[in-house]
């Protein structure tokens, strides 16, 4: 993988420090005196919120991978509110920043302040959640979303053996956050495999909060993501739809925040893990999550390596201050409604709970510690 620091002693040592005006400030062509590539690299990253472990993870272990490249890193979290989240971005330009990591609150807002940054010569890379609407959206660099909400759709296709003809099996469908663009394609890659059963009758929907189509998606989506709202949900679900004794066997969540609060609900209206607790997917393998799924309260969570991520873009960040092209693999999935935004998709992989040690404890992941291995 190309490094920040790599590139900086390469052009340094080949006497090409102006290479580096790529992303010097606007009237600073070179670096500074020693050639300090730091003066160069300013980067803002903008991240939704401190209230999921994931985002944390993400903004603090790419701050460290820039920081140990000699990039200026300014670190914001916007609390999931997008007036904080434009604010913070407007002074991150203003204080310098050069190249913007932008993971959205909600992709279709942050145009305006983003062509302001673009007309200051900043590039932007859209960090997990793509940016809606506007030209001024550089790189995209994300797990491919699709594949997340297919391989859900997949767990419980062949855990329920759907495809050998099993069933009638009770389904609640949830879906993310509406002003998130990744929620719709959670939705379409697990509905794609769920609705022909659907259809087929052999998953049933009691509470009919059922879409007829992948567009239906937002109608199920918890806006904000939260897990008291998704326990709110699944209490009322259960309290209207399940009175005469019928039990949830399948619940799609499309992440863990949302599975928590359905987890939460279950606990409360007395279903029980190796009895009758049903089948619930997730995404994150947030600590909390895997807890679970050792517990039998969560059969799977999608794992999404966020220090993948970041490296990632720490390459794009890279690539962008060396002046070279910066490498994608997906140039056609995601269309903003301005434009295809070049995109590099990683893998997400599935974790249920043979998984646990093999893969989030022994890559260093989650500590054994923390899940009480
Ligand atoms: C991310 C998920 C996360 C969700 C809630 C999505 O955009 O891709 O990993 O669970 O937001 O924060």
């Amino acid at each position: 993988m190309t490094t920040i620091k790599n590139v900086s002693a390469l052009l340094l040592a080949a006497g090409v420090a102006a290479g580096l005006s790529a992303c010097a400030p606007a009237g600073s062509a070179t670096p500074d005196a020693e050639g300090d590539a730091a003066t160069t690299c300013n980067v803002g990253i903008s991240m939704p919120t401190r209230s999921l472990e994931r985002w944390i993870n993400d903004g603090e272990g790419l701050k460290e991978k820039l920081e140990a490249a000699d990039c200026t890193v300014d670190l914001q979290y916007a609390d999931n509110k997008t007036d904080q989240q434009i604010s913070q971005i407007q002074n991150q330009v203003a204080g310098g920043a050069k190249i913007l990591v932008v993971a959205a609150i909600d992709g279709q807002t942050l145009g305006p302040a983003l062509e302001e940054a673009k007309s200051q010569d900043v590039q932007v890379i859209a960090y997990d959640r793509l940016i809606n609407g506007t030209e001024a959206v550089d790189y995209y660099a994300t797990f491919d979303n699709y594949k997340v909400g297919q391989l859900q759709g997949q767990f419980i296709e062949e855990q329920l053996g759907l495809a050998d003809g099993k069933g009638p099996f009770n389904l609640e469908p949830f879906a993310g956050s509406p002003d998130d663009n990744n929620a719709a394609f959670f939705f379409a890659g697990a509905w794609d495999v769920l609705l022909p059963y659907v259809e087929s009758g052999q998953l049933e929907v009691p509470s009919g909060k059922s879409p007829a189509d992948n567009d239906g998606w937002k109608a199920i989506g918890i806006l904000g993501w939260g897990s008291d709202d998704a326990q709110a949900e699944m209490d009322n679900r259960l309290q209207s739809f399940y009175t005469g004794g019928d039990k949830v066997d399948v619940v799609l969540s499309p992440n863990d925040s949302l599975a928590l609060g359905i987890e939460a609900s279950l606990n409360a209206a007395g279903y029980e893990p190796g009895t009758d607790w049903p089948l619930i997917t997730g995404q994150d393998a947030d600590v909390a999550n895997v807890k679970a799924i050792l517990a039998d309260q969560q059969s799977m969570t999608v794992w999404k390596d966020t220090r993948e991520l970041g490296g990632q873009v720490e390459s794009m960040v890279a690539a962008i201050v060396a002046g070279d092209e910066v490498e994608v693999n997906d140039t056609e999935t995601y269309d903003n409604g301005t434009k295809v935004v070049p995109s590099y998709l990683l893998d997400p992989v599935v974790v249920a709970k043979d998984d646990v040690e093999s893969t989030l404890v022994e890559s260093g992941f989650v500590a054994a510690a923390d899940l009480g291995l």
